[in-house]
């Protein structure tokens, strides 16, 4: 059964100009029609940081996907503010996007997402609105260049045997489509979205290596040395967020597993090796 009820849906997406907000908007042509909202969004410019612009982007839509910026310093009051102004603007489901382990105390921006999950859940229920959450672990794409042939080193910050349930972005934006356009089957639900297999970076810096011709490397650096490198543009807020997170993959693996993810997509989730390109 298609249960999907877009016709006339209008569906604000709040971080669509980002990595994330991009596949989601993506995955909804021609079944929604969308409202890209972001600083720079061109037809809905909003601040999450002021909560400028938001009621007027939301008016009229039916759902919003709350995206959050990346390492946002406090993303329950930006959560809050698209809440307040959802909930003035008539808006029927809100679709927040976590992250798989939101409660991990060692990792900042996790507990972040773990106060926003309890923050909707409340808010939702004062206001009778309907509410959904995705918790997707690690995207296959974060290492798009390595995929793609675009870059053969990849230099990370923590153990390169650490295992991930890495989540194609595509499949994350697929399932968040199906969601927002059929909030009512959905309302109250929370999906932990891994992909099929556990796979370190090492693995895929070598499945690459065995599936082309190219010649791929992988090198740990610590914390320390790769901020030097690659994480100046960050402030200390943002810094102090990512080197938790680089910290706690390298103590342990982080997995979500793939049955909840097939079960929404209606098939198998999208493997590692499916995303390699120029084989
Ligand atoms: N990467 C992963 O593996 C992974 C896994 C699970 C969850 N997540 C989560 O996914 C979320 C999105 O990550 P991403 O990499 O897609 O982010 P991203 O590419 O950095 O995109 C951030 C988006 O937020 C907008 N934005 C930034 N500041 C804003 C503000 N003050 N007001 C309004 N909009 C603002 C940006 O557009 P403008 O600059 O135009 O405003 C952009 O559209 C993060 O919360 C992350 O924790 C990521």
């Amino acid at each position: 059964m298609n249960s999907e009820t877009a016709c006339g849906t209008d569906i604000a997406v709040v971080g669509a100009t980002g990595k994330t907000g991009k596949a989601v908007v993506a995955a909804l042509e021609g079944r929604a029609t969308v409202r890209q909202l972001s600083r720079t969004a061109l037809d809905h410019p909003i601040d999450l940081d002021t909560g400028e612009g938001l009621k007027a982007a939301f008016t009229g839509c039916t759902g919003v996907y709350f995206i959050a910026p990346n390492l946002h310093p406090d993303e329950p009051a930006a959560l809050r503010r698209a809440l307040e102004a959802a909930s003035e603007a008539g808006v029927d489901h809100v679709l927040y996007h976590s992250v798989a382990w939101p409660y991990s105390p060692r990792m900042p921006h996790h507990l972040d997402k773990a106060r926003c999950e309890d923050d909707l859940r409340a808010f939702a229920s004062r206001h009778e609105m309907r509410w959904t959450i995705l918790q997707p672990c690690a995207y296959t794409q974060n290492f798009e260049s390595i995929l793609t042939g675009e870059s053969t080193d990849l230099v990370v910050p923590y153990s390169t045997e650490s295992k991930f349930s890495f989540v194609s972005l595509g499949d994350v934006a697929e399932v968040a489509a199906r969601i927002l356009l059929a909030a009512e089957e959905h309302h109250g639900a929370t999906y932990e979205l891994g992909g099929p297999e556990a796979m370190s970076v090492g693995d895929v810096v070598r499945l690459t290596g065995e599936m082309t011709s190219r010649s791929v490397a992988v090198e740990q650096l610590d914390v320390a040395q790769w901020m030097h490198t690659f994480g100046q543009s960050l402030g200390v807020d943002g810094r102090a967020r990512l080197g938790a997170m680089f910290e706690f993959y390298d103590d342990r693996d982080f997995l979500a597993g793939g049955m909840v993810t097939k079960a929404l997509l209606g098939r198998d989730p999208t493997p590692v090796r499916a995303l390699i390109r120029g084989l």
